[in-house]
């Protein structure tokens, strides 16, 4: 999914469908709620009262989503999010992703073909930018959905700095991939189908004391065809500069690359990157890559993303 953002304010947007940034009541508030509902006019107040009078006797929910008119505003519908106030000490992530995918859900169901979004909990509810911005386009990418335009409107310059970071991010890792002909991916993927058990099995030499009091480090020996594949990870950028020790800390991939399959495939490129790269930090890191199942998850997201994207597949 194509993902564009913008600089502005949500309410001057056109679209058949524009996301508020809620609370449970639906009364309103401040921030994009009080634009939406004083730009939107009483229509779309009128419409939550019936909601909370109907299905939502006890308010909308954290994390879930409902339609009503846009009233004034230049769209069909609004869509009343809810999203989780930041904690420090509760992750609320799934939460704030389900945000993101209920609301695009409702978008779909609704048959809109646009969508905009805010910067859902960023202002009142305090989520730091910077991940709100990675739980956003995680989420809209991972969620297959028959909207085409779908817009993230951000109200101020720094705002859009973050979200630009993190979706062209995944852009330019993702055009990197595809600069490589199809021929040179075909080769890396017959590569790794002829590793055998041997080549996942890492021995380790060294160990042994050279002179009296010194020993010499035990090292990994990794086998040729093996390294072949990580020279060709290198060679086709799924190797990528960024701030990989960071990533592995905040990111749910690593260290074995559970979920990465339904992940966009920029992420197996950076688990890849916090393994090659950490083998010259920590020898053995590759050896824990293959053993713990993140080798070969990076490796079959990117057999997929080749058979499905890649331009010359
Ligand atoms: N257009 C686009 N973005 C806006 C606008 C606007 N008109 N006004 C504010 N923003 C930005 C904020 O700068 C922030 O980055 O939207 C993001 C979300 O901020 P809030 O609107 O404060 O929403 P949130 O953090 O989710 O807090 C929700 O605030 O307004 C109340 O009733 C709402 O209780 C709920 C809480």
């Amino acid at each position: 999914m194509r993902i564009r953002l913008v600089k502005g304010d949500i309410t001057r947007q056109h679209a058949d469908a524009i996301v508020n940034a809620a609370n449970s009541s639906l009364m309103g508030g401040g921030g994009v709620d009080g634009a939406i509902h004083r730009r939107g006019g009483p229509a779309i107040l009128e419409e939550c009262r019936k909601l909370r009078a109907s299905r939502y006797g006890k308010g909308l929910p954290t994390g879930q989503a409902v339609a009503t008119t846009a009233g004034e505003l230049p769209a069909r519908w609004v869509i009343h999010t809810v999203g989780p106030v930041y904690s420090a000490t509760e992750d609320r992530s799934e939460l704030l992703a389900s945000c993101y995918r209920e609301s695009l859900r409702v978008a779909g169901d609704l048959g809109a073909e646009s969508v905009v979004f805010p910067a859902i909990s960023t202002g009142i509810y305090r989520w730091p930018m910077e991940s709100a911005a990675e739980i956003a386009v995680r989420a809209l990418r991972a969620t297959a959905s028959g909207v085409a335009d779908v817009r993230i409107v951000l109200f101020s310059p720094e705002a859009y700095a973050v979200f630009d970071r993190v979706v062209s991010g995944d852009e330019n890792i993702v055009a990197g991939l595809a600069a490589h002909p199809a021929e040179r991916w075909r080769h890396l993927f017959t590569l790794v189908d002829q590793l055998t058990p041997a080549d996942r099995e890492v021995p380790w030499g060294g160990g042994q004391e050279t002179r009296p009091g010194v020993t010499q480090m035990p090292y990994p020996i990794y086998s040729q065809r093996f390294l072949e594949v990580v020279r060709l990870l290198g060679e086709l950028d799924v190797v990528v500069p960024f701030d990989w020790g960071a990533w592995s800390k905040a990111s749910p991939y690593f260290p074995e690359g559970r979920g990465l399959a339904e992940a966009p495939v920029a992420d197996a490129a950076r688990l890849a990157t916090a393994y090659v790269r950490g083998e010259r930090f920590t020898d053995g890191a590759l050896e824990y890559a293959l053993e713990n199942g993140a080798m070969q998850a990076i490796l079959d997201r990117l057999r997929r993303w080749f058979a499905d994207e890649h331009p010359g597949r």
